[in-house]
């Protein structure tokens, strides 16, 4: 799936700013672009976002892995294969390696566990390029908590920061991901220089 390109990092890192212009810079150079969000960008997925989100709904910590998983592999139907197939980029905000991190390394379900539910049912349908951003969990403590909006029920586990942090630098996914990490504390027009130079190397 070699233009299908996710964005991937611990909560307040800056992904969804880099998302949005990657994909201004890929439509201004003449390509198709979609966007995706994890969870959501369907309408099963936007049911399932708001359930995962929800902190107040009881949730196992398989059943969690295997909704972020239901989710993901509608959008991948319905959305992703349809605009791969027709020529298209898509950017995800999140995709596979999100789950290895906060259900796997960061959460009860363990890498292992986390990486076999995946690789069972998204097999090859994973993006050719994962780009991780990487900001210093004390940095990133101090956006969210500029942010206004209240916490999910991912944003208010105790350490979780930290935890997402050093999972994100060491996670390896699904035998067979490239995995590229990018300083995030850069200015935003670097890091988005530097994802520029990645995606070009893809289209090699
Ligand atoms: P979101 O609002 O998308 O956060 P952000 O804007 O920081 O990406 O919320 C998604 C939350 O769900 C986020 O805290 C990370 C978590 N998450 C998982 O735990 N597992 C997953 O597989 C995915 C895609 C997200």
């Amino acid at each position: 799936m070699s233009r299908f390109i996710a964005l991937e990092g611990a909560d307040g890192c800056g992904k969804s700013t880099q998302v949005d212009r990657l994909a201004a810079w890929l439509t201004e150079d003449g390509q198709q672009v979609v966007t995706v969000r994890e969870p959501g960008s369907t309408s099963l997925g936007e049911r399932v976002r708001a359930i995962l989100l929800d902190g107040d709904e009881p949730l196992c910590s398989e059943a969690e892995a295997l909704l972020f998983l239901a989710s993901r592999t509608q959008l991948l139907d319905e959305v992703i294969e349809p605009a791969l197939s027709q020529g298209k980029w898509v950017i995800a905000d999140r995709f596979h390696l999100s789950t290895v991190v906060y259900q796997g390394l960061a959460g009860k379900l363990g890498e292992q566990r986390a990486v076999e539910l995946c690789q069972v049912v998204l097999a090859e349908r994973r993006p050719s390029l994962n780009i991780v951003l990487e900001i210093p969990a004390d940095e990133l403590m101090q956006r969210i908590e500029q942010r206004s909006q209240q916490s999910d029920r991912f944003e208010s586990r105790p350490g979780l920061a930290e935890r997402t942090v050093a999972a994100f630098a060491t996670v390896v996914g699904i035998p067979g991901d490239r995995i590229i990490r990018i300083d995030g504390t850069s200015s935003a027009d670097d890091v988005e220089a530097m994802i520029r130079r990645e995606v070009t190397d893809v289209l090699r």
